[in-house]
């Protein structure tokens, strides 16, 4: 329930990027052209069934297909395996509408941007849609632990006097000694969650205030996830029972539920279902009040006693 539409699309090319990132071109199968990228937009790219993953949308202007950038997670949920080990040239997969949820101020004299591994790849949208303007960009670029720096080539084109913090190279850096250069400016971060958590705290102590940030969700569920619950689809005749430490999607998924998700982390609203009865537990970061009334994200919230579901 609550898929946002898809497209149908193919890949049209695969470019290796370094450091285990790919580069996916996708064309459209179901309409002549894809909807325009707005500078920081990613897409929802259904890897496999019940299997939606988020990407940054990267593509260079001038180019009318889609271009997004996936780092081979070997430990990570699979969606990443798929399109590395099996995605071929021709294949045909489902993706969202972009989404905009990473937005440019697009009106700032000076910008600091700040980079980790293939969270370059929001940064490349923000450089090409400011290239040209007449506004002063810093940009921080911290290669991979191995030592690969992705995109490296393009980044140079478009940004010369990028930094590139390589750790096979250059000693440990300091991220408030790095933000006091960026006082003035409107900064963007984007990179794994400890990175971008490391950025913000810098932030705050520097008290620069809010800074924007794109994190890689990285969701590590162990322990007490809250009181364990039963969950109700009077539409199938299942009756599930959630406990402390699994997460309503992971039990859903458990049982062969047909549901998208993607973030497992509240933000991406992949996985709405609405509620007919119960109470909920909100813990998303997407839902409004409104919405909060009938509808929950399963991958991170919860139900009280009795939550009854009738999507599903
Ligand atoms: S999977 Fe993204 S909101 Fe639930």
């Amino acid at each position: 329930m609550a898929v946002r539409l898809l497209m149908k699309a193919s890949i049209d090319q695969i470019v290796d990027e370094g450091g285990d990132i790919r580069s996916f071109y996708f064309k459209p199968e179901d309409r002549g052209h894809f909807p325009p990228v707005p500078a920081g937009a990613h897409t929802l790219l259904r890897v496999a069934k019940g299997m939606m993953r988020q990407y940054s949308l990267c593509t260079p202007p001038g180019d009318s297909r889609y271009r997004v950038a996936i780092r081979l997670d070997a430990f990570g949920r699979g969606g990443s395996r798929v399109m590395h080990e099996a995605a071929r040239v021709g294949d045909v997969f489902y993706l969202s509408y972009p989404q905009p949820d990473f937005p440019l101020d697009p009106d700032r004299p000076s910008y600091s941007f700040f980079a980790g591994g293939v969270g370059i790849t929001p940064i490349l949208s923000f450089l090409y849609a400011l290239r040209g303007r007449a506004c002063r960009i810093r940009l921080c670029y911290f290669a991979r632990a191995d030592g690969a720096v992705p995109f490296e080539q393009e980044v140079r084109t478009l940004c010369p006097q990028v930094e590139i913090f390589n750790p096979t190279k250059n000693r440990p850096v300091n991220f408030k000694d790095l933000l006091r250069g960026s006082r003035d400016d409107a900064i963007y971060c984007c990179g794994g969650t400890r990175f971008v958590a490391g950025m913000q705290q810098a932030a705050e102590v520097l008290g620069l205030g809010d800074i924007h940030v794109e994190s890689f969700v990285s969701v590590v569920k162990a322990g007490y996830l809250g009181e364990p619950f039963v969950v109700d689809l009077p539409r199938s005749r299942h009756v599930l029972q959630v406990p402390s430490d699994r997460t309503m999607l992971e039990v859903l998924l458990e049982d062969g539920v047909d549901i998208d998700y993607a973030c497992e982390a509240g933000v991406c609203r992949s996985c709405i279902v609405d509620v007919i009865e119960g109470e909920i537990i909100h813990r998303d970061q997407c839902l409004t009040d409104e919405e909060r009334r009938t509808l929950m994200t399963p991958c991170v919230s919860r139900g009280r006693g009795r939550t009854v579901i009738n999507s599903l």
